[in-house]
């Protein structure tokens, strides 16, 4: 027994600590990851995001040194002072996160007087002011960590001296670095720093703050505003071994149709079967390779979900039958507010179950969305979830493809739902405050499994709000950004922060959403989105049209050569999906990802990396003609003309408007297709492998791209083997019709 108030029982990987201040629970899921659980409540709150995966039966080391409990893994080392304070080490003694021992340094930086006249102007002064939490823990800062992850957050790469706040929020005014909160709530953090590199996931659905050095640079801290104190510390060697752990506990993004790899077409603004006729015959009469068309809230009849407008899109299930002729797979939206509508059989049928989220009073809670008055599915309720998955059979009916869940935050027009609401927590009640940032979550598992069911397939889900874990169930997208250089720029540092957090399929809408676009900003974007592992165009009625050939004939060659480049890299993208499934690395890479260890990557916001292979340097500025593109070590290739560019400096590169700096790293191999007009057009049958300079290796895929067959093996590998002058492929085939022809096609030799 260590000296002190503090005592310890073991039970397998479970070791429960106790002291005046309370009962810490720490449990080995993995040599790597140890969780640390604090209750708080007399009620335990149920992961939302780490489900069907289990502690791993490792067996820690537990013994006491000094006024310490000592938890050591082979990886790891843990110890637990009087007071509860906790120290991580690695197992080499290196210590990577120490408990700061005192308390915060809150300074109120806005005087009575101040505060009295905010409240005058409707501020809600309770959110300004700083204050410690309910919950919280506060880590120590030794100067040089550098912060990655949390999700979609606003501003830069690095995230050291901002704060953030996790409660998922639709605010349609230009996000700025100024904003704490959007959409998504993924409270998991990667440090760096120089004794090494760790993660932080805070597995907690309560709205949560996370302060990075900003009010004080000795500590950063987590609080949130309910809950327990629930947390993992995710060791790695690596920042891409911490990812992966990441990954495993909260799960990872499963292998796509390879269609949606495509490109997608959107507006909020097709508002008949017409203008839909339209906009695909355009596709492909200018030859500009698409396969999505995504159908926003006027196919609707009324805005009701699960509903057909037949007035203005005709017969149920005509035009898609149409545009699936044509190669199109139609998306649809849907929002979770359901009409408030005696007689609409959505309505009817969840008064009848009691599927709607309440008033404490027991009466279904009404608030406003744009069908107007309308009710709230409970999505923590598994009944709630499998009537909403059984719902999505009538979208596959009618011949979409997928389903685009939006307005999941929830989103409210008539001010926020209050915390009070009663939600289902699986098996009981619980409040908006504690299932708001996983409704989102929720609703896209139930569209996940409800897809699943009704046509067998992979499914195709894109969600607005997240919480931690969505990547299993979802793809998606940074919301309702504009159309400025401004956000243009800030898509690359959110997609790598979405990559880092397990979303490896994310995407912006191409062209900035709000504001009007200009050609030459469509013409960056659709640069940056060519290599989004999410790849659409999205737009709302009050903007200019921003389709690709709706300016200039340069906008539309521009276009047109970005698209077609991600339709002959199509494969790359696969293959990156396809390991990504078992490692839970992103296909967007921050540079930072694989060179950990170059100062130079650590803020590096205007590059990144598509798989380990390519680098992207987009122009991401108004007029710019020239990129300044950072190449870390080793050789790289431009990929267009070959010409070899020496790693670890800085190198100012001719950029005119139809050309985004891309390199291809020595010893690259990258698969590639001819250009089709979309995904099915002619079966692939040719594997065109681009070959750059150096010695390499690479694993190529090839199943149905469809369904669920390659878990069960059915998939054919091709390992490509480069050496000296020669490349070797060896072929391990489950099942798929061989290649009729492997080309080689060397570059800057
Ligand atoms: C908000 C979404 O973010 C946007 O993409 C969509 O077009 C509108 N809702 C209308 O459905």
């Amino acid at each position: 027994m260590p000296s002190g108030s503090i005592s310890y029982e073991v039970h397998g990987s479970q070791v429960d600590i106790s002291s005046e201040d309370g009962l810490v629970c720490v449990t080995v899921w993995k040599d790597d990851i140890i969780h640390v659980f604090r209750p708080l409540q007399p009620k335990r709150y149920g992961s939302k995001a780490v489900t069907g995966v289990t502690p791993e039966q490792a067996e820690p080391v537990v013994c006491e040194e000094g006024d310490a409990v000592v938890i050591r893994t082979p990886s790891l080392m843990v110890k637990v002072y009087d007071g509860l304070f906790m120290d991580f080490y690695r197992a080499d003694g290196t210590l990577l996160c120490a408990d700061y021992r005192k308390e915060r340094q809150i300074r109120s930086v806005i005087s009575p007087r101040m505060q009295k006249l905010l409240a005058e102007e409707g501020h809600d002064i309770s959110r300004l002011l700083e204050r410690n939490y309910p919950v919280q823990t506060i880590k120590c800062m030794d100067g040089d960590e550098k912060f990655y992850g949390l999700g979609d957050k606003t501003g830069f790469l690095n995230k050291r001296n901002y704060e953030y706040e996790n409660w998922n929020t639709d605010d349609p005014h230009a996000h700025t670095d100024a904003y704490k909160a959007l959409y998504k709530s993924v409270p998991f953090l990667i440090t760096l720093k120089s004794q090494g590199v760790f993660g932080l996931f805070f597995d907690n659905t309560f709205r949560s703050h996370i302060n990075l050095g900003k009010e004080n640079r000795n500590y950063f801290y987590y609080g949130a505003e309910g809950g327990d104190l629930d947390y993992y510390f995710i060791g790695g060697n690596n920042m891409p071994e911490v990812v992966s752990n990441y990954t495993y506990l909260t799960g990872r993004t499963p292998l796509p149709q390879l269609w949606t790899l495509g490109y997608h077409q959107s507006r909020w603004g097709y508002e008949s079967a017409q203008d839909v006729r339209e906009v695909a015959a355009k596709f492909r009469s200018l030859k500009i390779p698409c396969d999505t068309i995504h159908f926003d809230l006027d196919y609707m009849d009324g805005f009701r979900v699960f509903t057909w407008n037949e007035g203005d899109f005709g017969a149920p299930g005509r035009l898609l039958e149409e545009l699936a002729r044509d190669g199109f797979k139609a998306v649809p939206i849907i929002d979770p507010g359901v009409k408030r509508e005696p007689g609409y059989d959505m309505y009817d049928e969840g008064v009848k179950e009691g599927y709607f989220v309440k008033s404490p009073d027991g009466e279904i809670y009404v608030n406003v969305v744009w069908p107007g008055e309308a009710v709230y599915p409970d999505f923590g309720s598994p009944d709630v979830r499998a009537w909403w998955g059984g719902k999505q059979k009538y979208l596959t009916d009618l011949g979409f493809k997928g389903v685009w869940n939006d307005m999941n935050e929830p989103a409210s027009f008539r001010g926020e739902l209050p915390d009070d609401i009663v939600f289902t927590d699986e098996d009981g009640p619980s409040s908006h405050a504690a299932m708001h940032n996983c409704y989102g979550h929720l609703m896209s598992q139930a569209t996940y499994e409800g897809l699943k069911r009704a046509d067998g397939k992979r499914p195709f889900v894109i969600t607005r709000a997240c919480y931690a874990g969505t990547q299993k169930y979802s793809t998606v997208w940074t919301g309702d950004n504009q159309s400025l250089w401004a956000h243009l720029a800030m898509a690359v540092p959110q997609l790598c922060n979405l990559g880092l957090s397990g979303f490896a399929f994310a995407g912006t809408d191409v062209g900035g959403f709000g504001a009007d676009t200009t050609p030459e900003l469509l013409c960056r974007w659709v640069q940056v989105g060519a290599f989004s592992p999410l790849f659409r165009n999205h737009s709302p009625k009050n903007t200019k049209r921003q389709e690709p050939w709706q300016f200039d004939e340069e906008t539309l060659a521009i276009n047109r050569k970005y698209i077609e480049l991600r339709y002959r890299l199509l494969p790359y993208f696969y293959d990156l999906f396809f390991e990504g499934e078992k490692t839970g690395y992103p296909v967007l890479r921050p540079l930072v990802f694989h060179y950990e260890n170059d100062p130079e990557t650590w803020n590096n916001n205007g590059e990144f990396l598509v798989g380990e292979n390519l680098l992207v340097a987009p122009v991401l500025e108004q007029g710019a003609t020239k990129k300044s593109v950072y190449l870390p070590e080793g050789t790289w290739y431009d990929f267009f003309t070959g010409k070899a560019f020496a790693g670890g400096q800085y190198h100012l590169v001719d950029a005119p408007l139809d050309v985004c700096p891309l390199f291809a790293k020595e010893g690259s191999l990258i698969p590639t297709y001819e250009v089709m007009q979309y995904v099915g057009e002619r079966p692939y049958d040719t594997l065109k492998m681009l070959v750059f300079p150096g010695d390499g290796q690479y694993v190529h895929y090839r199943d149905n791209g469809v369904d669920f067959a390659y878990r069960d093996g059915a998939s054919d590998r091709y390992v490509f083997t480069r050496s000296g002058g020669n490349v070797d492929v060896k072929i391990d085939r489950n099942g798929y019709e061989k290649y009729k022809k492997i080309e080689y096609i060397m570059i800057g030799t």
